[in-house]
C-alpha cells in the first residue's frame, strides 16, 4: 500500500495534508525517515511513525446503527439521505457500506462494514441467517397466519417463501408481532404480510444472526462492534 493511503486512512489528514507531512521527513518507515508519498509499504510488517506517533493499521470497520425512518441503505443517492451520510468522516473514510437493506420507512439493526467476505456469509441465500423483526399490523394477527407462516407463504408475484416463525405479542385492531425469516427478499415482511391480507405499518429490526441491536442507540446513532459482538455476527466463528 502506498505510504500517503496508509496514513490517509488512519486519520492523519487528507491526502494532500499527509503528502506534505511525508515531505516535511515526519514519517519514519521501519525507523528511517521517507520522503516519498508513493513509496510502498506493508502495513502488517512494516512499523511506521509520524513524529513518534505510530500509525496503527485498521483495516476494516464493524458498525452497528439504529437506522431511522426517512434514510435509504445505500452508499449513496441523488435525492435522499442515505445512511453513509449519517456516518462520520473518520468513518466514511473506511468506504463502509450497509449490509443489506433496510426500506426507507424501517428501522432498527443495520451492519454496516466494508469487509466484502462477511457481508456475502451474511447475504448469502444458501447460509440461512435469521433476521428478527418487530412490527404493528393494521389487522388483528390470529393462530391462522401463524401457521401460515410456519409453511411459508406465496408472494403476489409466486414466490413461496421459506418458513417464518411468527410470535404474536397482541392481537387486536393494531397487532403486534415478532417475526424470523432467513430470507431477504425485497420488502419481503411486508408482502408476507400482503400474502394474509394485512399491512405493515411500523417495521424495525431486532436482530440479525446473534447480533442483537443495542436499545441504548438511539435512532439515527451508531457505533462500532465490540469484538464480542462481531464474533457473534460472524457466522464462521462460534461466536
Ligand atoms: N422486510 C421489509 O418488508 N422491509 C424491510 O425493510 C425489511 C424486511
Amino acid at each position: 500500500m502506498r505510504l500517503d493511503k496508509l496514513l490517509g486512512n488512519n486519520g492523519f489528514g487528507t491526502r494532500k495534508d499527509v503528502k506534505q507531512l511525508i515531505r516535511e521527513g515526519t514519517v519514519r518507515v521501519n525507523g528511517i525517515a521517507e520522503k516519498d508519498p508513493g513509496s510502498h509499504v506493508n502495513p502488517e510488517m512494516d512499523s511506521v511513525d509520524v513524529l513518534g506517533e505510530p500509525v496503527v493499521h485498521q483495516e476494516f470497520i464493524y458498525i452497528m446503527m439504529n437506522k431511522p425512518p426517512g434514510v435509504i441503505s445505500a452508499t449513496e443517492d441523488k435525492w435522499d439521505q442515505t445512511v453513509i451520510d449519517l456516518l462520520a468522516e473518520n468513518d466514511q473514510r473506511f468506504e463502509p457500506f450497509p449490509v443489506g437493506r433496510l426500506d426507507k420507512d424501517t428501522e432498527g439493526l443495520l451492519v454496516i462494514t466494508n469487509d466484502g467476505k462477511l457481508t456475502h456469509e451474511l447475504l448469502s441465500p444458501k447460509k440461512d441467517i435469521p433476521k428478527t423483526y418487530f412490527a404493528k399490523i393494521d389487522g388483528i394477527v390470529n393462530d391462522g397466519d401463524v401457521a401460515a407462516f410456519r409453511e411459508g407463504v406465496t408472494l403476489e408475484d409466486g414466490f413461496h417463501t421459506k418458513p417464518g416463525m411468527l410470535n404474536v405479542l397482541v392481537s387486536d385492531a393494531i397487532s403486534e408481532i415478532e417475526l424470523t425469516i432467513t430470507e431477504g427478499k425485497f420488502h419481503q415482511v411486508k408482502r408476507m404480510f400482503e400474502a394474509v391480507d394485512k399491512k405493515v405499518i411500523y417495521l424495525k429490526r431486532l436482530s440479525m444472526g446473534n447480533l442483537s441491536l443495542d436499545e441504548s442507540l438511539p435512532l439515527g446513532h451508531y457505533r462500532e462492534l465490540t469484538e464480542q459482538e462481531l464474533n457473534k455476527l460472524d457466522p464462521r466463528k462460534k461466536g
